[in-house]
């Protein structure tokens, strides 16, 4: 097969991404998942697709829980961009990829899911591929408490389940998010059984409005 120059670069691309990573491990011992660039990963280029293609107003802030070393986040066009993790040292790395790459502004905080609070509102808040470690009761009320206190009139949650064998737990989507009373709609399938979901806060009636809390 031919490889077109574009699939050439995007590889080679790929390959030095590894190599950086790797380098970057050697200096902040982050956890080997994190090596796999986000070329390796299709539904953080779905999410990312998805929530880019928002309009204008409803991208003004993002906050990527369990963001890793910032693939989706700092990918998302968004006025302002926080990720969130609850390890320490793949939150140094991602600020520092982030420097190196360029990749404009954002802000990492260390943050544990559901013990710990968000603070302020946002237009979407992110949370994929660690979700299937927490527990559906904890989980579903981490996210009720998300729904209600972080997020703007018509801003959304993304969120992640999976179905294959292996995955601590694999939620039921329906149970997960029903009680959120936010339109749900799946946004992208995913090998692993993963399938990516938005679930929508309904705007509020005119006159009822508390403002965009920043
Ligand atoms: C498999 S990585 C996924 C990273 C990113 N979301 C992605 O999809 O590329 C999971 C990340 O979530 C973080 N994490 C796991 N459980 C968490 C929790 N309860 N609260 C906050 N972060 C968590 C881990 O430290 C890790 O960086």
């Amino acid at each position: 097969m031919q490889m077109s120059p574009q699939r050439i670069f995007r590889a080679a691309g790929n390959r030095a991404e590894v190599a950086f990573r790797f380098l970057l491990r050697l200096l902040i011992p982050f956890d080997p998942w994190h090596l796999m660039p986000l070329a390796a990963k299709d539904y953080a280029g779905g999410i990312i697709g998805h929530l880019n293609a928002l309009p204008r107003e409803r991208r003004g802030r993002v906050a990527d829980i369990g963001c890793g070393l910032g693939d989706i986040l700092l990918n998302l066009d968004f006025e302002e961009r926080i990720g969130l993790d609850c390890d320490a040292a793949v939150l140094k790395a991602a600020e520092i990829a982030r420097r190196i790459h360029f990749r404009g502004e954002a802000r990492f905080a260390v943050f544990s899911f559901p013990e710990e609070r968000l603070d302020g509102r946002f237009d979407a808040v992110i949370l994929t591929n660690w979700p299937h470690s927490i527990p559906p009761e904890r989980l579903k009320s981490g996210l009720l408490r998300l729904f209600e206190e972080n997020l703007n009139p018509g801003g959304c949650l993304v969120i992640d389940t999976v179905s294959r064998n292996g995955y601590p737990y694999r939620h039921d989507a329906a149970v997960l998010l029903g009680r959120l009373g936010g339109r749900i709609e799946p946004i992208g399938d995913y090998p692993c059984g993963r399938r990516v979901w938005k679930v929508t806060k309904q705007s509020e009636a005119p006159g009822r409005g508390q403002g965009r809390g920043r």
